[in-house]
C-alpha cells in the first residue's frame, strides 16, 4: 500500500465527529477503497474540553484552525466548522496556500467565496471537494460532476433544506401554525444557530448556487438566486392547497433560458402525488434533467451525523484514490459569470384571497384578473360565518408580472378583507 493520507480535521460538532467515528470503526474498509490508509493527525474545535463521545487522544490538537491547516502532516483539511466567513474562510485559504487539498461541508462558504477559492487552489494544483455541503447524504455534487458530465442539464429542481421540510409537512399532518412548529423544531435542534438561514430559505439557496455552478459552467452566483422563505405560508394555505391537490414545498429550480440563468428558491406548490409532494419531514429531494439521460431523482436525508459524515468520507475516498477534478467540474479560470435572469416562464398560480362577503366582489375579482390577461382554471369559496369568504383560484399559465398587476388591480376593488396569497404551481 501507499503512504496513509492524513487529514486534518476542524470542527468537532454533528458533522466533524461522525467523520472521526466513520474513520476509526471502518479504517480497513476504507484503506482497501482507496489503496492507501486514511489518517486523522491532526484535530481543532473551540473546546478542547468538551466530550465528543469518541476518542481524540490518538490525534494532535490544534487550538487554533489555521495552524491545524499548515501542519506539515496534514494532506488534507477537512474544513466542518461552518460560517461563510472568519476562521472557516481564513483557514481554508491557509491549507490552500500550503499546498492542501480541502474537503468541507460548508454550503456557505462556497457559496460566496467558493470562486475565489476554487482559483487559489487551481493556482497551487490543489483540489476542492464539497459533496456534503448540499443536501446531506445525496451524492448529488458526484451525480452532477461525474455521473451526468455527458449531458446538458436542462433543469434542477429541488427540497434541499430539511429543517423547511419538516416545518412544512409537520404543520399539514399535525394542523399546526407556522409559529408553533417553528418554535417546535427550534426546541429541537432542528435549526441552524440562525434559524432564518433555513427559514428564510437562505442555506437551500446556497446549495443551489452551487449545484447550478457545475450543471451550468458558470461561477457560483447565490446573489442571482430569487429568494423567499416560508415564513409568510399559513396553516390555511397548505390545507387548503391540500383540499386543491397541492402540497406546499421550498422548492429551488435552476435552468439555462434564453434570457440567462434562472435561480430561484421559493414556496411553491407541487402535485400530492408527485414525489416531491410526497415527501416527507427532513428528507430532501434533487431532481435533475438531462437532455441524454431524461429526468432523474435522488431522494435521501439532508441532514444529520451519519449522512452527512458518509457524504465527506466520499470525498476523502476520493482524493486518497487519486481522484483530482476541479471544484465546478470544470477549471475555475475559464468560468463565466452567470448572466442572472429573474424568472419569467409561465405557470400556474394558486391564488388565496379573503373577500368580503358582499354582492358582485367575486365578479370584480374576476374582471381584475381579465384586465391582467389571466385566465381562471378553477375556482372555490369555502362556506363561512364571519363577514369575510376565502376563495381560492387556480390560474391558467401566466407570469409572476401579470400575477403582480392583477394583485394591484385587487387592492383598488375595496373588497379585499387582506393581502392577497400568491403562490406559483411548479411541473414537476
Ligand atoms: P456544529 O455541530 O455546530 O460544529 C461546529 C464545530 O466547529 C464545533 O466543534 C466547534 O467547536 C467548531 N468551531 C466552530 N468555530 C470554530 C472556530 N472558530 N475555531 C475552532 N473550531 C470552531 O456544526 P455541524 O452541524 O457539524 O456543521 C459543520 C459544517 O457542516 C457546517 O458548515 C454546516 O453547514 C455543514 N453541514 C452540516 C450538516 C448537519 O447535518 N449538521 C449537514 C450538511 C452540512 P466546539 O465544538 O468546541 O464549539
Ligand atoms: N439546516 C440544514 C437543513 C442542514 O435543514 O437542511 C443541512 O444542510
Amino acid at each position: 500500500m501507499t503512504a496513509p493520507l492524513r487529514l486534518g480535521i476542524a470542527g468537532l460538532g454533528t458533522v466533524g465527529v461522525g467523520v472521526v467515528k466513520i474513520i476509526r470503526q471502518k479504517a480497513n474498509m476504507l484503506a482497501d477503497r482507496s489503496g492507501r490508509p486514511i489518517v486523522i493527525t491532526a484535530v481543532s474545535a473551540r473546546s478542547r474540553d468538551k466530550d465528543r463521545g469518541v476518542p481524540l487522544s490518538d490525534y494532535a490538537w490544534e487550538d487554533d484552525p489555521i495552524a491545524l491547516a499548515q501542519r506539515d502532516d496534514v494532506d488534507v483539511f477537512v474544513e466542518l466548522m461552518g460560517g461563510s466567513e472568519g476562521t472557516a474562510r481564513e483557514a481554508t485559504e491557509a491549507a490552500l496556500a500550503a499546498g492542501k487539498d480541502v474537503v468541507t461541508a460548508n454550503k456557505a462558504l462556497l457559496a460566496i467565496h467558493g470562486h475565489e477559492l476554487a482559483i487559489a487552489a487551481e493556482k497551487v494544483d490543489r483540489v476542492i471537494r464539497f459533496e456534503a455541503a448540499v443536501a446531506g447524504g445525496i451524492p448529488v455534487v458526484k451525480a452532477l460532476t461525474e455521473g451526468l458530465a455527458g449531458n446538458d442539464i436542462t433543469r434542477i429542481m429541488g427540497v434541499m433544506n430539511g429543517s423547511c421540510n419538516y416545518i412544512l409537512t409537520r404543520m399539514q399532518n399535525a394542523g399546526l401554525t407556522y409559529e408553533e412548529v417553528f418554535e417546535e423544531a427550534n426546541q429541537l435542534g432542528y435549526l441552524e444557530a440562525d434559524p432564518n438561514l433555513d427559514v428564510g430559505g437562505i442555506d437551500a439557496g446556497h446549495k443551489l448556487a452551487l449545484l447550478s455552478a457545475i450543471a451550468y459552467g458558470t461561477k457560483v452566483d447565490f446573489e442571482g438566486v430569487e429568494l423567499e422563505g416560508i415564513q409568510r405560508v399559513t396553516i390555511e394555505d397548505i390545507e387548503q392547497a391540500a383540499d386543491m391537490g397541492y402540497r406546499i414545498k421550498l422548492l429551488g429550480v435552476a435552468q439555462r433560458t434564453g434570457r440567462g440563468l434562472e435561480q430561484r428558491m421559493s414556496p411553491c406548490l407541487v402535485p400530492s402525488d408527485s414525489p416531491l409532494g410526497q415527501l416527507e419531514g427532513g428528507t430532501n429531494m434533487v431532481v435533475i434533467e438531462g437532455d441524454e439521460v431524461g429526468q432523474i431523482v435522488l431522494r435521501g436525508a439532508g441532514a444529520g451525523e451519519g449522512p452527512t459524515a458518509s457524504a465527506v468520507l466520499s470525498d476523502i475516498v476520493d482524493i486518497a484514490r487519486g481522484t483530482r477534478l476541479a471544484t465546478f467540474g470544470k477549471p475555475a479560470e475559464g468560468l463565466e459569470a452567470a448572466t442572472s435572469a429573474t424568472s419569467s416562464a409561465s405557470a400556474p398560480y394558486y391564488l388565496r384571497l379573503e373577500l368580503l362577503d358582499k354582492p358582485g366582489a367575486l365578479a370584480q375579482i374576476a374582471t381584475e384578473l381579465g384586465e391582467a390577461g389571466i385566465s381562471i382554471d378553477r375556482m372555490r369559496q369555502y362556506g363561512h360565518a364571519a363577514q369575510t369568504a376565502p376563495v381560492l383560484i387556480v390560474t391558467h399559465k401566466t407570469t409572476r408580472s401579470a400575477i403582480e398587476d392583477a394583485i394591484v388591480g385587487f387592492k383598488k376593488t375595496a373588497v379585499l378583507a387582506s393581502d392577497p396569497v400568491a403562490i406559483r404551481i411548479e411541473a414537476v
